[in-house]
């Protein structure tokens, strides 16, 4: 069975204060009131991986990423970080293909697969993000663009690796812009990339995969969002600043 998960994204926002107090809200809350089936994940910037993975120790269902991976595996590549450094600090997760890199950063499909295989090799599961821009949506052929990143991005992997994928659908034009995805349109694209899952993988990988849905989620939407039959949580952005609407979010299963 494919794991419930809620996963925040903090990018680049709080000091480190304020995120000691974040993420201890958020451990405290989290592990008294949410399902111990629900694994939650706090996708945190570099400087604070350490510290808040210090927290973790007692909680196995609630876990941080980072949220980026260097496509190099060592050397002369100033500012990046690695995933043998992040293996080495106890990452478990990590954001791979947020739209924001891929648009600041132009992240295209070929770097992203090199991220995702640097990440597997140091034992971290990708988070792999994914989704299509307004533009394309109006223009119909969203589903097959969002799946095609996943194919130029992962379909390289065998089935065993592939088993190690978390997929997180997010619209771009509902990323931090209050335009949630209504659950139909979330259900349309989640079971479509199921479908692409089993005929590349089979049924049994496909339906193992949790496929999270972001963009504007927050405790009003989420619960109907995540009754979707193909939506097996979230990535939360703004939302996830707030350790009581995030901890909510979690519950919303
Ligand atoms: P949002 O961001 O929840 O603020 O829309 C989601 C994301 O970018 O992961």
């Amino acid at each position: 069975m494919r794991k419930n998960i809620v996963a925040g994204n903090w990018k680049m926002n709080k000091t480190m204060e304020e995120a000691m107090l974040l993420s201890n809200e958020v451990i405290f809350m989290g592990s008294d009131e949410v399902k111990t089936d629900v694994q939650m994940i706090m996708a945190v910037p570099f400087p604070y991986l350490v510290t808040i993975n210090k927290y973790l120790d007692k909680t196995p269902n609630i876990a941080i990423a980072a949220q980026d991976i260097s496509d190099k595996a060592a050397g002369a590549y100033t500012g990046q970080v690695s995933g043998a450094m992040l293996a080495s600090i106890g990452v478990k997760y990590v954001l791979i293909g947020h739209s924001e890199r891929r648009e600041y950063n132009n992240e295209s499909n070929q770097q992203l697969k090199e991220k995702v295989d640097l990440a597997l090799a140091n034992g971290i599961t990708p988070i792999f993000c994914c989704g299509e821009s307004l533009e394309l949506r109006q223009g119909g052929k969203y589903l097959e663009y969002v799946a095609n990143q996943l194919k130029e991005s992962l379909f390289h992997l065998n089935a065993a690796t592939f088993g190690k994928i978390v997929v997180a659908y997010e619209p771009i034009w509902a990323i931090g812009t209050g335009l949630t995805a209504d659950a139909s349109q979330a259900q349309e694209m989640h079971a479509y990339l199921r479908e692409f899952l089993v005929t590349q993988y089979g049924a049994e990988v496909a339906n193992n995969c949790s496929i999270l849905y972001g963009g504007s989620c927050n405790e009003k939407n989420a619960q109907e969002l995540f009754a979707c039959a193909d939506v097996d949580g979230g990535l939360i952005g703004g939302a996830s600043l707030k350790s009581r609407e995030f901890v909510n979010i979690a519950k919303s299963f």
